[in-house]
C-alpha cells in the first residue's frame, strides 16, 4: 500500500503586492496527525485552500501523493477529504439527506450511499440523529456532520481548516476526540488549528507558519525541546492589569524581581514577562505584584512547553 503524502513545492501566493504565502516548502508523508499553527492571517486557510485547489497559486506546486492538484485535480483529490470554511447545513435536512446530496454531487454510485453514510455518520458518534432535523443541532453537532462529509470518501488524507474553532468548550472536546478517533493506520490528517492544547493533544508533529513563511516542522517533542530553552529555559508570564502602567516601573521595579528575566508591555494592559525562577519565585512575583498595587487582574504562566516556543518563534518573526 502506499504511502499518503502532501508536499508544497515553492508554493506561494500573492494577492496584488501582499504575501500571503511564500515559497512553502513542506512535505509531509505518512500514517499521522500533524497540526498547522499559526496567528490569525498567518497563512494556514490559504495552504488548505491551494492544496485542495480552491485558490491558484501565484508560485510553485501542491502535490498530493505525488500528483500536482493544479495539474490533475480529479486525481490528486481523489484520495482527500477536506473541511475549509464550514459550510452551513440547510436546517430542515436530515444528516442523512444533507449526506446524501453530498454524495450525489461527487457521484457516488447510488448502491453505496446508504451503507457509507451510516459508516461515517457513525465514526462521528451520530447515528442517534441521523434521521432528525439539523435545524435543532448544537454547533458541535453540525461541525461533526459537516466532518462526516469529509469523511463520504473513506479518503486517506484528511485537510481540516480549524476543526473546532468557533465552539464552545464542550463542543470543541466533542470534535477533538472525533478528530483523535479518526486517526489510523493509512491517513494522514493536516489540521490547521490556533489552539496549542488541542494539537499537542492529537497531534504527532507540529507545523509552524507565520507571515505566510513556514517557521518549523518537526516532531511535537523534537520542537518543544529544540526550542522552548530558547531563552535559557525562560517561560512566558502574561499578567493583566486595570490600568495603566508607566514605563519606569516596568523596565526598573518589575524588571528586577527575582527571575525576571525581561519585562515588556503588550498591547492594552498587558504585561509579558519572561520568567526563569522556579515554582517559589513564581509565588514571590506574584505577591510582589499585588503588594505593588498596579491593579493586577490576571495572572498566567504559560500553561506549556509547547506555548512556549509557539510564543518564542512568533515573537521572533514580528
Ligand atoms: N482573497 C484575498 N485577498 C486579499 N488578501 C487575502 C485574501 N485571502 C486571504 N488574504 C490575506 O492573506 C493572509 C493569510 O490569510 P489566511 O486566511 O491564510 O490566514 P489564516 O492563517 O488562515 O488566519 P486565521 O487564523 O485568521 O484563519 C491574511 O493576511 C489575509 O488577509
Ligand atoms: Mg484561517
Amino acid at each position: 500500500m502506499s504511502v499518503p503524502s502532501i508536499e508544497a513545492v515553492n508554493l506561494s501566493k500573492r494577492y496584488g503586492s501582499f504575501s500571503a504565502l511564500s515559497n512553502l516548502n513542506l512535505k509531509i508523508e505518512g500514517s499521522k496527525c500533524v497540526g498547522f499553527l499559526g496567528p490569525n492571517g498567518a497563512g494556514k486557510t490559504t495552504t488548505l485552500k491551494l492544496f485542495t485547489d480552491m485558490i491558484r497559486a501565484t508560485e510553485g506546486k501542491a502535490l498530493i501523493n505525488g500528483v500536482s492538484v493544479h495539474e490533475n485535480k480529479k486525481k490528486a483529490l481523489a484520495p482527500v477529504g477536506s473541511l475549509i470554511e464550514s459550510p452551513e447545513i440547510y436546517p430542515a435536512l436530515t444528516p442523512r439527506e444533507a449526506l446524501s446530496m453530498v454524495a450525489e454531487i461527487r457521484g457516488m454510485p447510488r448502491s453505496e450511499r446508504k451503507r457509507k453514510i451510516e459508516k461515517v455518520v457513525a465514526e462521528v458518534k451520530m447515528e442517534e440523529w441521523l434521521d432528525k432535523k439539523v435545524g435543532k443541532f448544537s454547533k458541535g453537532m453540525k461541525q461533526r456532520i459537516n466532518i462526516s462529509a469529509a469523511l463520504l470518501s473513506e479518503p486517506e488524507i484528511l485537510l481540516l481548516d480549524e476543526p473546532s474553532t468557533g465552539l464552545d468548550p464542550r463542543g470543541m472536546s466533542e470534535v477533538r476526540e472525533i478528530v483523535k478517533s479518526l486517526k489510523q493506520k493509512n491517513r494522514l490528517i493536516f489540521m490547521s488549528s490556533h489552539l496549542l492544547n488541542e494539537v499537542s493533544d492529537i497531534c504527532d508533529e507540529v507545523a509552524m507558519i507565520d507571515h505566510g513563511k513556514l517557521l518549523v516542522y518537526d516532531k511535537l517533542s523534537n520542537v518543544v525541546s529544540r526550542f522552548s530553552g530558547a531563552d535559557g529555559g525562560a517561560i512566558i508570564i502574561d499578567v493583566g492589569l486595570s490600568r495603566e502602567i508607566d514605563d519606569q516601573t516596568v523596565s526598573g521595579t518589575i524588571s528586577s524581581f527575582p527571575g525576571v528575566v525581561s519585562a515588556e508591555k503588550l498591547e492594552g494592559k498587558n504585561l509579558r514577562l519572561h520568567f526563569s525562577g522556579g515554582i517559589e519565585n513564581q509565588e514571590k512575583l506574584l505577591s510582589d505584584l499585588v503588594m505593588m498595587k498596579i491593579g493586577l487582574i490576571s495572572f498566567h504562566p504559560s500553561s506549556s512547553a509547547l506555548e512556549d516556543t509557539y510564543l518564542n518563534l512568533i515573537k521572533a518573526t514580528l
